[in-house]
């Protein structure tokens, strides 16, 4: 059996480094936020999937019957020696690709990237057992930092992109990670990105608003983050869940709002952070897609969108595209 290996490409401190700027940089701002990657702890990556499997969370079975129905295709247009997935995960969806590949003979090598090292260990375990004739080398990096690769990523390579994480990004940062992206890429590889798309604001709403009360969980993970890492001061039940539909940016915002007044020390940055009561935290963006802008972001950053598939209702667009 193959045993799984796991690489960290970045600098040890980077990650330290990179969360300090961040909160310090967007905690400062006039209007605050955050970026979404420092939801993804132990717990966090662990709530992530607990979403996955609530009932209003359609993004990740709609993504799941498209790779279920077109998995031997991308097989067959592909033919990939690496399958590289950024943000990958728990990899399950991933297995439905790894199990076409295998059949048509031509995959050896899987490379999970994810920030969340807890994640890619425990995926990384459980396929290396699944997948004993395939090499799986995890890699802890943030694909927002660095597209570097380890050494001996033989082509052709296929990099996923699922989930509906690209959403998350930004627009500028999704033209910068596109394009760097295609800079990596040499002609016979190929990108399959998933994107949540358009659809009515009350079944998006509900999706980042569930019942139970997972995602506004998932939500305030990121104060519990600060409160380890930075040994800030935040109480989690200070703060709302908010989950509201942008119609202009059309992209679901999360924020946490403060619930009262309130100052909260993060000793580690020598700062101290004032909320008035009612102000907003954005934790993450989501947006949501239209064929065309998945094909014009795509062709800008020099790939060809090849194939657009969706799932039955059109919720979700999986893309494969080559570069150009
Ligand atoms: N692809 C999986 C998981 C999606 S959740 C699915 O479709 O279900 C988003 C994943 O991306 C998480 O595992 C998170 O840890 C990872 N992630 C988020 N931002 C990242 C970044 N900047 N660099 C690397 N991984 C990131
Ligand atoms: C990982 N990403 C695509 C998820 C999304 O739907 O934007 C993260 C998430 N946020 C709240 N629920 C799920």
């Amino acid at each position: 059996m193959t045993a799984f290996e796991l690489t960290r490409l970045l600098p040890g401190d980077h990650f330290a480094q990179a969360l300090r700027a961040d909160v310090r940089h967007g905690l400062t701002a006039p209007a605050k936020s955050l970026p979404p990657k420092w939801f993804y702890d132990k717990r966090g990556s662990e709530l992530f999937e607990d979403i996955t499997r609530l009932p209003e969370y359609y993004p990740t079975r709609a993504e799941r019957a498209i790779l279920t129905a077109r998995a031997t295709e991308i097989a067959q247009a592909t033919k990939a020696r690496t399958l590289v997935e950024l943000g990958s995960g728990s990899s399950e969806k991933t297995r439905l690709l790894l199990d076409a590949l295998r059949t048509l003979g031509t995959l050896d090598t899987y490379v999970p990237v994810d920030v969340s090292e807890s994640a890619l260990r425990e995926a990384g375990h459980a396929l290396a057992a699944d997948y004993p004739e395939l090499a799986v080398h995890g890699v802890v990096s943030d694909f927002t930092a660095s597209l570097a690769l380890p050494r001996a990523v033989h082509g052709p390579r296929l990099v996923a992109f699922l989930g509906g994480t690209l959403g998350n990004l930004l627009p500028v940062e999704r033209a910068g990670f596109l394009s760097a992206l295609r800079a990596e890429l040499s002609h016979g590889d190929a990108l399959l990105l998933g994107t949540d798309l358009v659809k009515d604001p009350a079944v998006l709403v509900a999706a980042y608003d569930d019942a139970a009360g997972v995602t506004a969980e998932f939500n305030k993970n990121v104060l519990n983050v600060l409160d380890r890492e930075l040994q800030a001061g935040f109480d989690p039940d200070d703060f709302d869940h908010v989950a509201l539909w942008d119609a202009e940016q059309e992209w679901i915002e999360m924020r946490l709002r403060s619930r009262r007044a309130q100052r909260v020390p993060i000793p580690a940055l020598g700062l101290t952070v004032e909320f008035a009561a009612g102000e907003e935290l954005r934790t993450e963006v989501s947006a949501k897609f239209r064929r065309e802008r998945v094909a014009e972001e795509l062709h800008a950053a020099g790939f060809a969108l090849r194939h657009w598939w969706t799932d039955p209702e059109g919720r979700f667009g999986l893309s494969l595209a080559e570069p150009v």
